[in-house]
């Protein structure tokens, strides 16, 4: 799958699924704009890279409509144009709904669905020249639901549904697909997941055994699956919601 010249703006391109498909993408030829949350996160994740003027910085947060709107802004002016938008940006919460609070109910739907949404409008012009394509991070929380992500679910079944109606009002010119990973060996998980857990051994044992294929699965399969729905090998494919999941929403 061939990226030459592609221009890429991947947000939450700073750091895990990301950054791997930032990777991918930087190594088939493509130009990348990385989104994080801080100018600092970018820079440091750019000179990782190592990719020399292929990478520009897009940052902001796109848990705000303005922060969306500046890190397109930076994307098209640095990279003159866009092809391509990934929603990688997320973050996620676990716990009881009873621990549940506005901020994290906020903050969740905010940088998780609203964010998908205005970077999407955001870029849309762009996209609509260039005959781009668009690939969300959704999750198999976004098509099952599972305990303890009450609120995480909400949000990526809001962004798999989302897809298909963006699908709908964009064909043909600009196609829509989201990605739905099971665990995925990333901060989210192994910071966030498993040692800040009040047994972190157990949690890895139950995150190992969540999915049939038991294993967590690594950045880079998920990496894969982008680049495959980003690719004009995928020039058919719209409104799809593919499982990377091991087998996790495949049924119980
Ligand atoms: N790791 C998993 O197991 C898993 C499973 C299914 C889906 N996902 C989804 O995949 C995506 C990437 O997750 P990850 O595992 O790489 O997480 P991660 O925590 O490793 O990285 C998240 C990225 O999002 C960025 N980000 C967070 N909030 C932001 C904001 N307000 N503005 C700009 N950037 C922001 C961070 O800077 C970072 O680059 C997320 O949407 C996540 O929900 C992850």
């Amino acid at each position: 799958m061939d990226f030459t010249d592609k221009k890429i703006l991947i947000t939450g391109g700073s750091r895990g699924i990301g950054a791997a498909a930032a990777r991918a993408f930087l190594e088939r030829g493509a130009r990348v704009a990385v989104n994080g949350r801080t100018a600092d996160s970018v820079a440091a994740a750019m000179s990782e890279f190592g990719a020399g003027d292929r990478v520009v910085a897009a940052p902001g947060d796109v848990g705000t409509v303005a922060g969306c709107e500046a890190a397109v802004a930076a994307a098209i002016d640095g990279l003159e144009g866009l092809d391509i938008l990934i929603n990688s940006a997320g973050v996620g919460h676990s716990g009881l709904i009873e621990e549940m609070d506005e901020a994290t109910w906020d903050e969740t739907l905010d940088v998780n669905l609203k964010g998908t949404f205005f970077c999407i409008k955001a870029a849309l012009a762009a996209l609509r020249i260039s005959g781009g394509n668009i690939v969300n991070l959704a999750s198999d929380a976004g098509l099952i639901g599972e305990h303890r992500l009450v609120v995480y679910c909400a949000s990526k079944g809001g962004v798999v549904n989302m897809t298909r109606a963006m699908a709908l009002d964009l064909a043909p010119e600009v196609r829509v697909n989201c990605v739905c990973p099971g665990y995925v060996d990333t901060d989210m998980v192994r910071r966030d997941g498993i040692e800040k857990s009040h047994d972190p051994a157990a949690a890895e044992e139950r995150i190992v055994n969540y999915a049939p294929m038991k294993r967590i699965s690594t950045p880079e399969e998920i990496a894969m699956a982008i680049v495959y729905l980003a690719s004009d090998e995928a020039r058919f494919v719209t409104g799809a919601a593919l499982a990377i999941d091991g087998g996790s929403s495949a049924g119980r």
